[in-house]
């Protein structure tokens, strides 16, 4: 039984061929509408979420099967107490795979080590976001046709945004990359990262300020969202919040076919002008989402078409 914890835990072939899956779920869902006929999904989210929640619901749904689950802690048990192990082990009595969003980090691992059925973490505090970092290569993939040979700009709260650290984690396993990480001081990526990414000496990266500086050599720029709910003190977020904006204006200092990610949701660093650009493909990346889960829902069950 497998779970998925970070992106390392599949290898890079498993990666290709799950994105290879979701394009074939994309371009025929037909096929795909009834391989989970009769399996159930729970979704254990003790953090607010919308997209990644419904993003797995759907995706379940979508394969036939039904979904189950809770959307805050304090409708769960956890609220009269329980841990995450007896959890999980309650929940693999009644589901054939749960996905785990957590406000702690490590909590879904620690879920995983009494898990009877396959875990999927659905991000756990500042530390990993496997599968947004799926749905991120997907929509890179598609759209440039590679995982290798470009620059990636990484824009807003490096420090705290999980899905950052997920993502860097699984493009260090590609050939020729560039970084360029664009944040102000307080929020620049935690020491942990840079060390991942220092022992890689295949990796080049750079550490700016200006978004301006950055904006001409990418081929793919991710921003983020300051995450408020990180921060210790609301002075520092009303301070650092607005701190890049990326309108019409910053996109002419861009090439004409860097895309545009953002795991969603946005505040305010990508203004609604942006929308229109044909290189904004964050929506796109929304519904990658939910393609490449069905790929990993059925990986995970092992569950092929025509395999049921
Ligand atoms: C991200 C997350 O939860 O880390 N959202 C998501 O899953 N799409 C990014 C964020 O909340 O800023």
């Amino acid at each position: 039984m497998r779970h998925l914890m970070t992106p390392l835990d599949l290898t890079v072939e498993e990666l290709d061929d799950l994105m290879d899956v979701a394009e074939d779920i994309k371009a025929d869902p037909q096929r795909y509408a009834h391989v989970c006929d009769g399996k159930l999904l729970a979704t254990l989210f003790y953090e607010p979420s919308t997209r990644t929640r419904l993003s797995f619901e759907a995706a379940m749904l979508h394969l036939g099967g039904k979904t189950l689950g809770f959307a805050d802690a304090s409708s769960s048990s956890a609220a009269k107490g329980e841990s995450v192990a007896d959890t999980i082990r309650v929940v693999s009595c009644f589901a054939d795979i749960a996905a785990m969003r957590h406000f702690k980090e490590g909590a879904p691992m620690v879920a995983a080590q009494f898990s009877g059925i396959p875990l999927i973490n659905a991000g756990d505090g500042g530390h990993q976001h496997p599968t947004q970092t799926l749905t991120d290569l997907m929509t890179i993939r598609s759209d440039k046709g590679r995982l290798s040979d470009m620059t990636i700009g990484m824009c807003g709260d490096l420090k705290f945004g999980r899905t950052v650290h997920s993502l860097i984690r699984a493009l260090l396993r590609y050939e020729n990359i560039r970084f360029v990480f664009i944040s102000p001081e307080e929020l620049k990526l935690p020491d942990y990262i840079i060390e991942e990414i220092r022992s890689n000496d295949k990796v080049e990266y750079k550490e700016l300020t200006k978004l301006e500086q950055a904006l001409p050599e990418l081929d793919v720029l991710y921003m983020t969202r300051v995450q408020r709910e990180r921060f210790f003190n609301e002075e520092d977020y009303v301070r650092l919040k607005d701190f890049y904006i990326l309108d019409a204006n910053k996109m002419e200092l861009a090439s004409d076919d860097m895309i545009v990610l953002h795991p969603l949701p946005r505040v305010n660093e990508i203004s609604v002008e942006v929308d229109k650009d044909k290189r904004a493909r964050y929506f796109e990346q929304v519904r990658n989402g939910m393609y490449i889960r069905m790929a990993l829902i059925l990986m995970l069950l092992d569950i092929k078409p025509g395999k049921q």
